[in-house]
């Protein structure tokens, strides 16, 4: 007995290069899914207050936006469509329209840039005039009529040319919907990316400005998940891989770590993550009176995702982290 501890975890600690030799979790810009919202119009670059370095962007501009993102070496986007205020609907048809505001932007960004994976969020809220995610009847949101509206909505997107597609309304049965109608005109080898697990959460509020999709009455928990849930998300994951998604999303992700953990512990398919909207909001506020320092939290946060086990994060840090890295 020296008196001296045989075991030192500082021993590891103390030399830098090391110290990234042994480092358990790297947080790689190949990852990354950045989020994108396109205006119908012309020459827009609408700022959204409440995420800073965010904009609403027509399909013109965004064009530059996603010529940015390919020159940073983001290999992603996500895109949110904004229609025009009178077109939207009962029904949300400008979701599901030909010639839509995503069809639109999905088809001016695989003409200019073929490598970039163009995703798109497959949903009703941004189109319908009462802003909820499915069809409404007295109050209720109606899930089996619902499913036929994100099936075409998500076909329109692929035959647009979209490289995945992300149902994100959390209506029962939708993903086995979208892979019937996807295969049914051929699109058998086009990926979803389901948001599995998606809780009814807090944190989309800056979203909801940026997309115009807050809810006109209610609130969105009869369909999405009640926070305080875990098991159920392993429930939800589950039925959405047995009816076929293909990448399995957990949202929002900082504060549900456990739960993108469980997902990757229980099942074996790429787990994706939402940083969303309220979490990059937090920290450009806090960034903005000088009381945190962005670039290191935005680091440590996103590092935290991977470790908790997501394969992916969409994040509207993307475009920082690049530049960073
Ligand atoms: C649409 C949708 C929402 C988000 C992604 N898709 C909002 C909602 O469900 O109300 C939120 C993303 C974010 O907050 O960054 N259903």
């Amino acid at each position: 007995m020296s008196g001296f501890p045989v075991v030192r975890p500082r021993r590891l600690r103390e030399n830098p290069v090391l110290r990234e030799m042994v480092r358990e979790t790297e947080l790689s810009l190949k990852d990354l899914i950045y989020p994108l919202f396109v205006i119908a119009g012309k020459g827009i670059k609408n700022p959204v207050a409440s995420m800073p370095g965010v904009y609403q962007v027509s399909v013109d501009n965004l064009v530059r936006e996603a010529e940015e993102v390919v020159k940073l070496g983001i290999p992603a986007v996500l895109l949110f469509g904004i229609p025009e205020p009178g077109e939207k609907d009962e029904v949300g048809s400008p979701a599901y329209a030909p010639d839509g505001i995503v069809q639109k932007a999905v088809r001016a960004l695989k003409k200019e840039f073929p490598h970039l994976l163009v995703i798109t969020d497959v949903c009703l809220c941004e189109y319908t005039s009462h802003g909820h995610c499915g069809v409404v009847d007295n109050g209720i949101i109606l899930n089996d009529p619902t499913l036929e509206l994100l099936a075409r909505t998500a076909l329109s997107h692929v035959e647009a040319g979209a490289d995945m597609v992300a149902p994100s309304d959390m209506m029962d049965g939708r993903v086995a919907a979208i892979r019937g109608k996807l295969d049914a005109h051929g699109f058998t080898y086009i990926p979803i990316l389901s948001y599995a697990a998606k809780y009814a959460s807090s944190f989309y509020g800056p979203f909801r400005e940026a997309a115009g999709s807050a809810p006109q009455f209610g609130d969105r928990r009869s369909y999405q998940m009640d926070p305080a849930n875990s098991r159920e998300a392993l429930r939800e994951v589950a039925q959405d891989l047995e009816e076929g998604a293909d990448i399995i999303m957990v949202k929002p992700a900082l504060a549900y770590l456990d739960v993108i953990r469980l997902v990757k512990e229980n099942f074996n398919c790429p787990v994706a993550a939402y940083n969303v909207s309220g979490e990059y909001a937090m920290i450009k506020a806090a960034a903005e009176k000088g009381w945190l320092a962005e670039r290191p939290v935005v680091l440590e946060v996103l590092t935290a995702i991977k470790r908790a086990g997501a394969d992916l994060i969409i994040t509207y840090f993307a475009k920082d982290v690049a530049r960073w890295l």
